[in-house]
């Protein structure tokens, strides 16, 4: 536990100081990303003590419906709209002040048979592609931080998938797609979304072409999402992983890790299969923290107890950073402490005038046994902080300035302007 005897913007400063605990999104925040947040879905939110940790947007900022705004549930007939799953999750992150980001809006898979078998001829298909994005994104307009637009449109061989919508109109219903969501909703970010494009290779190459004919065709694309489901000791370098962030940087476009987890190809796991779990996040999250316009992290779920791994891969699993019991793992305090040091580094850089005393704890020593994690806390120590310049009256890029409660800055540093993303979030864009 730390004791904040003054309350300043400089909170997350202190947050960062090593020894102090700090929650994942707000240790995120104070090294500068938008968000850490995770995927959850409608059967999870009876489950009260994994909501108390989900709600808490000091540790996820940021929310994705794990399956409730996919195709089959939002469309399931031709011209017959339902959104009342979907609805759950998003009004369940704008009640706990959460980002969101919106998930999906054109995939192969989870889309109804009418559309799937449907005989088409491009017209048509355009028609149905517009209709469903226009009726989708124009109900969460202005709810929806991003939208993943397209997703998983190639094959691990860098060939497009042999879908309807690219059997019927071949690449031109990606701007089809793209363009149609952002006269639906002009504000939110829209992402093209995929696995097996965080390295370099075939994959990644295509997905770079992807945002170049997006781009060629006069279509508006804001981000490209890694989904980032990898394999404890089999995890791309950090090195990799920053390099090829940076190959789609260089398009003008933001990245995120959308849907990180890291599973075990068998089980039971043993402490050096911890360590080297926790060393592969730790990979992901540096590779995030080295890329300005990687804008956060989200994993797909945050407990094993939740996980889409063990259902899709027989045998495999324990691939988040909680244990079924709600328990930390390695890969968990691993995060923690690169987002920390990350925003130690960010605040001393630019932080404020405030001098503050807390009290912290030492860092935590975590004892493996077998498959359970003790964080032991063995000291606590008294820190005074003095920090350089004046706080910040204007909220900067990606910052929040508005909403139900805030009472942060409310405006944002030029060129950015004030957005109102929902009641509760509004946004320096
Ligand atoms: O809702 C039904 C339930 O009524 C039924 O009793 C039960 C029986 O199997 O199935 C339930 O639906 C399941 C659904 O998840 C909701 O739990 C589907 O069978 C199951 O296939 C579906 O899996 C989802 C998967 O996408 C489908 O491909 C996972 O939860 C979801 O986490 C996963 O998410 C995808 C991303 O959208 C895209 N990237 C990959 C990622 C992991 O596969």
């Amino acid at each position: 536990m730390h004791l904040l005897t003054k309350a300043t913007t400089a909170t997350a400063v202190l947050l960062a100081i090593p020894g102090v605990q700090g929650n994942l999104n707000q240790l995120a925040k104070a090294a500068g990303k938008l968000y850490f947040g995770s995927a959850t879905d409608n059967s999870e939110l009876s489950d009260s003590a994994y909501v108390n940790v989900l709600k808490n947007k000091d540790e996820f900022g940021q929310i994705t419906p794990g399956n409730t705004q996919k195709w089959q549930y939002t469309e399931p007939s031709n011209g017959v709209f339902d959104y009342t799953q979907g609805d759950v999750i998003t009004n369940f992150a704008e009640a706990n002040g959460q980002i969101l980001r919106c998930h999906n809006l054109v995939w192969h898979n989870q889309l109804p048979s009418w559309v799937s078998s449907g005989s088409w001829t491009a017209a048509q298909l355009t028609d149905v592609i517009n209709a469903h994005i226009a009726s989708e994104v124009g109900h969460y307009k202005g709810q929806c931080y991003a939208w993943d637009v397209v997703n998983e449109a190639l094959n691990d061989d860098g060939t497009f998938r042999a879908d309807v919508f690219y059997n019927v109109l071949g690449t031109s219903y990606l701007p089809i797609a793209f363009k149609a969501a952002a006269a639906a909703d002009p504000d939110a970010r829209l992402y093209y979304n995929d696995y097996n494009i965080e390295y370099s290779g075939a994959k990644a190459t295509a997905a770079l072409n992807i945002v170049k004919t997006i781009q060629a065709a006069g279509a508006p694309i804001h981000g490209v999402g890694f989904q980032g489901h990898f394999i404890v000791g089999g995890t791309p370098s950090q090195t990799d992983l920053t390099n090829v962030l940076n190959s789609f940087v260089a398009l003008d476009v933001d990245v995120a890790y959308t849907e990180l987890d890291v599973r075990f190809s068998s089980l039971p796991a043993n402490a050096a299969g911890y360590a080297q779990q926790a060393n592969d996040y730790g990979a992901v999250v540096g590779a995030c923290l080295a890329v300005s316009r990687c804008v956060g992290i989200t994993v797909w779920d945050f407990d094993d107890k939740y996980s889409w791994i063990p259902s899709t891969f027989s045998g495999q699993g324990e691939a988040c950073l909680y244990w079924q019991n709600l328990t930390a793992k390695p890969a968990y305090y691993k995060v923690q402490s690169l987002l920390a040091a990350a925003a130690t580094a960010t605040s001393s850089v630019s932080s404020s005038t405030a001098i503050s005393t807390i009290k912290t704890t030492s860092t935590p020593t975590t004892t493996l046994v077998t498959t359970i994690s003790k964080t032991t806390v063995t000291s606590s120590t008294t820190k005074t902080i003095t920090t350089a310049a004046a706080p910040t009256k204007t909220a900067a890029h990606w910052d929040q300035c508005g909403g139900n409660g805030w009472t942060g800055p409310t405006v944002c540093a030029s060129p950015y302007t004030c957005k109102k993303q929902n009641d509760w979030y509004s946004q320096c864009l």
